[in-house]
C-alpha cells in the first residue's frame, strides 16, 4: 500500500516537516507575567508525542502591552529564551518540528480570559504592572461599545512596535524554534492596521490600501531579517 501523502514528509525553505500534519496555534492564557508552564510543556509536548510534523504555538506577545490576557505568553525579554527553549527540547526530542506565533492585541489587549467573561479589565485587577498594559492602536478608536478608547500609536512608535516584533523573532530563534508565524488576523494589532474602519490615520501607515498595508509589511520584512 503507497503511503498518502498526509504522512509524507514536507520541505518549506530550510525545514523539512516529518509528515504533514500541522497543529494549529491554540491560546493556553495559562502563562504567567508572559512565562510559559508545565501546562504549555503538556500541551505542546502531548501533540509531539503524538507524531504530529509541526506544533505551532500559541500567539506569544512581542510587547507588555500587546497582552491580550494575563495569561498570555511573551517574548518581549530575554528572560523568555530559556524557559521556552525547554519546551523547544521536548518536542524536538519526540522528533517534530515546533514553532511560535508571534503576536500584539492592540486594542484588544487587557481583557478577562475566555472563561473569567472576555470582559475589559480595569486597573481593580489586581496586576501590579497596570501601567504597562496600555492599550495602543493605529487609531484611537474602541473594538466596541462596551471597550476602552486606546492611545492611537505616534508615527516613531509605530516603527519601535516592527522592531519589537523583529526582536520577539530573534529570540525565537535562540529558544531553538524552528519557524515562527506572524498573527494577522482575529482584529489583533495587525489586523487592526489592515481595517479601513479601525485604521484612520493621516500618515503613512493610513488612508490608501497599500498604506494600511505597510505595517503587516514591516513587520513580515523585520521578523525575517531577524
Ligand atoms: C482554544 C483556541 C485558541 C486559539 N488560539 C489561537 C492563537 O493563539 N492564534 C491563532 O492564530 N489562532 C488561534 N486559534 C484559532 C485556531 O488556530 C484555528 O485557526 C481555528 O481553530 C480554526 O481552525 P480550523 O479551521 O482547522 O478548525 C485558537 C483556537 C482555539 C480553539
Amino acid at each position: 500500500m503507497t503511503t498518502p501523502l498526509l504522512f509524507t514528509p514536507l520541505s518549506l525553505r530550510g525545514l523539512t516537516l516529518r509528515n504533514r500534519i500541522v497543529v494549529a496555534p491554540m491560546h493556553q492564557y495559562s502563562a504567567v507575567r508572559g512565562f510559559p508552564t508545565d501546562w504549555h510543556l503538556m500541551n505542546a509536548g502531548r501533540y509531539a508525542a503524538g507524531g504530529v510534523g509541526l506544533v505551532m504555538m500559541e500567539s506569544t506577545k512581542v510587547e507588555r502591552r500587546g497582552c491580550g490576557t494575563v495569561g498570555d505568553l511573551g517574548l518581549w525579554d530575554d528572560a523568555f529564551i530559556e524557559p521556552l527553549r525547554r519546551i523547544v527540547d521536548f518536542v524536538h526530542e519526540c522528533g517534530t518540528a515546533v514553532g511560535i506565533q508571534l503576536g500584539h492585541s492592540g486594542r484588544k489587549a487587557r481583557a478577562g480570559r475566555p472563561w473569567e467573561g472576555g470582559r475589559p479589565l480595569g486597573p481593580e485587577c489586581g496586576v501590579t504592572d497596570w501601567d504597562d498594559w496600555e492599550l495602543v492602536a493605529p487609531s484611537a478608536i474602541a473594538a466596541d461599545d462596551k471597550s476602552p478608547v486606546p492611545r492611537a500609536l505616534s508615527t516613531a512608535e509605530v516603527g519601535e512596535v516592527v522592531q519589537a516584533f523583529g526582536r520577539a523573532a530573534a529570540r525565537a530563534c535562540k529558544a531553538g524554534f524552528d519557524t515562527v508565524e506572524i498573527h494577522g488576523a482575529h482584529g489583533f494589532l495587525v489586523h487592526e492596521f489592515l481595517s479601513p474602519q479601525a485604521n484612520q490615520r493621516t500618515d503613512q501607515y493610513g488612508g490608501s490600501d497599500a498604506n494600511r498595508r505597510r505595517f503587516a509589511i514591516e513587520v513580515a520584512q523585520c521578523v525575517r531579517a531577524n
